[in-house]
């Protein structure tokens, strides 16, 4: 089985959940402790193998490209001012061996719309689409489970989760039964739906493994719910086609894309933060029994 090497990171979003935060700064760079969503992200597609780092973004999103492109100007003051440890730190955001490709989606038509912009740079093989907002905490990457699955079996796969009934409306939704192979296959994926019209409450968060005959699906793909082109409904196409798995991953998620989610994030990786995790730890107890 071919070796997933491409990533995709639809980033055009606005984020306006988080204004004025995000007015003049991409909601991808908020920061989680000491590093900002999108780093986290890529990270993540590096350990599963990804090596062509593939960044749809949108007018605002400039601080993307400065952050994963060399800075000359602030190696060379690091390298006078003797502080090595920052200067590897900031050199070592992508490995050499990584390649970095943006594409700009000129139109804000939705999450679908935004991986077909990406098809001319993933060509024709399978490749991951990673969704920042969704930061998820594991031993070994909820990349790098999937890819695993994508060897053995061969087929799309996206990152499932179960969520509290009343949530559907936020997630694509998916029925899904034994597929007789040791996995479990998609019957029927659904974008938002209210929770009476819900086909479960397994919800698909931001991680896909997708072969490339969604493209095909996704240019036939018509404006669906919230007017937008889905990459739930170019899935549904797919089905019609080919398998789909779902793998419900090991691991934490944060959905960043919320306030709530994301001080959960910011207040448990800085408890797990190998420098800061003591002291962040005695201060939340000082202020807990205040
Ligand atoms: C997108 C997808 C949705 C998925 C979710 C995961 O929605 O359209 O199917 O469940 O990401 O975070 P968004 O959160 O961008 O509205």
């Amino acid at each position: 089985m071919a070796r997933i090497r491409t990533a995709v990171f639809p980033v055009a979003g606005r984020g306006t959940r988080f204004l004025p935060a995000t007015k003049a700064s991409p909601k991808e760079m908020l920061p989680i402790v000491d590093k900002p969503l999108i780093q986290y992200a890529v990270e993540e597609a590096l350990e599963a193998g990804a090596e062509r780092l593939v960044f749809v973004t949108g007018s605002s999103k400039r601080a993307i490209e400065d952050h994963f492109d060399t800075d000359a100007e602030l190696e060379r003051q690091l390298a006078e001012s003797g502080k090595h440890d920052l200067l590897a730190l900031v050199r070592h955001i992508v490995p050499p061996t990584a390649t970095c490709i943006f594409v700009r989606q000129g139109v804000p038509l939705g999450l679908g719309h935004a991986v077909l912009c990406a098809k001319q740079a993933v060509g024709d093989e399978p490749f991951f689409v990673h969704l920042a907002d969704d930061l998820i905490y594991s031993e070994v990457g909820c990349l790098k489970q999937m890819s695993q699955h994508f060897e053995k079996y061969g087929t799309s796969v996206l990152g499932v989760e179960t969520v509290p009934q009343d949530q559907t409306g936020s997630y694509g939704i998916v029925a899904v039964e034994p597929d007789g192979k040791g996995a479990m296959r998609v019957t029927r994926i659904v974008e938002k739906p209210k929770p009476a019209d819900a086909p479960s409450n397994l919800a698909v968060v931001g991680r896909y493994i997708l072969t490339p005959r969604i493209f095909a699906k996704l240019e036939r793909t018509q404006r669906g719910a919230g007017g937008e082109i889905q990459l739930t409904d170019g899935i549904a196409a797919l089905m019609a086609d080919e398998p789909v798995h779902v793998l419900p991953f090991s691991g934490v998620r944060y959905d960043c894309g919320s306030k709530i989610g994301y001080l959960r994030a910011t207040v448990e990786y800085g408890l797990r933060h190998p420098e800061l995790g003591a002291s962040f730890r005695a201060y939340l107890q000082n202020v807990w029994e205040r």
